[in-house]
């Protein structure tokens, strides 16, 4: 059995949904948790120290280690205050997994420059914050695990979520370099895109989806990547109904010339566009060009 006995875990926009599922699944597995939740409705308006302090309170009955925390992680204030909470609690933070999230939808010809922003805040912003925060306590410690919630809307698109798929695009890059720049302290970054059933979907997924979508199927996988036994870092897994893929970035093999023109590229389209053998580093990449 993974545990995380003496592990000290941020689950950020804990108090419903994935992220209330995680701080159940890894505190019944030994983690101390900082439960963060702001509180508000799906568009990120309102507050309510409310779900937080329920989902730490459930932790608590159930035997496990928990703190309410309801800070806005979009702030750096509130990003610190996270951080500060679990140093307060419990001395250090070994897991920051970054699941505060919400929705303002709209076409992309009436999307106004708020709802855009407002997106990006939580998701990107809040992600960068809190793991940044968050960062100087496990590089000195010489490790961390971080978890990023990007979205299948992000890697591939969605009608309506120019904003959100923006936003969880950008965490792709963010894990990425996380993992990259972390390496060489023992801190390790992996992003999920999940589907499962919880209050920003129930209106958009079939009823029949209920009993197989759920968080906790979610959950499954942020308790692997965030344990120490995982050595993979800077990947990106779709995850929802008891399947897990890993999702990667890749580059087909390309078509060459020295002579390149507008023309030349229309000629030769298809061998543009085509797939195999690709590459999947941005060295590999240079190398072909090269
Ligand atoms: N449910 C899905 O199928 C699905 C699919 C793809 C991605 N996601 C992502 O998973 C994450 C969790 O979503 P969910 O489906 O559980 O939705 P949810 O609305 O149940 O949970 C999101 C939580 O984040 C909290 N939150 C929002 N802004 C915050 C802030 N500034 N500071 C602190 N907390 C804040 C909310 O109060 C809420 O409890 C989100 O990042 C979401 O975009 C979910």
């Amino acid at each position: 059995m993974l545990r995380f006995d003496d592990r000290v875990a941020i689950i950020t926009g804990a108090g419903h949904g994935l992220g209330r599922s995680h701080a159940l699944m890894l505190a019944e597995r030994g983690a101390k948790v900082v439960v963060n939740d702001l509180g508000g409705a799906l568009d990120g308006t309102g507050a309510s120290t409310g779900p937080a302090a329920e989902v730490a309170d459930l932790i608590t009955k159930n035997g496990g280690q928990a703190v309410a925390n309801a800070d806005d992680i979009s702030t750096p204030e509130g990003a610190r205050a996270v951080v500060q909470a679990a140093v307060d609690a419990y001395g250090k933070v070994d897991i920051v997994v970054n699941n505060a999230g919400i929705l303002r939808d709209k076409s992309f010809g009436k999307m106004t420059v708020e709802e855009f922003d407002a997106v990006l805040a939580v998701h990107v912003r809040g992600s960068y914050l809190v793991s940044q925060a968050a960062y100087p306590l496990m590089k000195a410690a010489g490790y961390g695990r971080v978890v990023n919630t990007s979205s299948p809307a992000g890697l591939f698109g969605n009608f309506g979520q120019a904003n959100y798929s923006t936003a969880k695009m950008g965490l792709v890059g963010l894990t990425k370099t996380i993992g990259i720049e972390g390496a060489r302290n023992g801190i390790k970054a992996n992003a999920i895109a999940p589907v499962a059933w919880t209050r920003m979907t129930e209106a958009l997924l079939p009823a029949e989806f209920e009993a197989k979508f759920t968080p906790e199927r979610v959950s499954a996988l942020v308790a692997y990547l965030v344990h120490e036994s995982c050595e993979t870092s800077g990947e990106v897994f779709t995850v929802g109904a008891g399947r897990v893929a890993r999702v990667f970035v890749a580059e087909g093999p390309g078509w060459k010339t020295d002579d390149v023109t507008p023309e030349a590229i229309e000629a030769n389209w298809e061998a543009v566009m085509a797939e195999q053998p690709y590459v999947l580093t941005a060295g590999d990449s240079m190398k072909a060009m090269l």
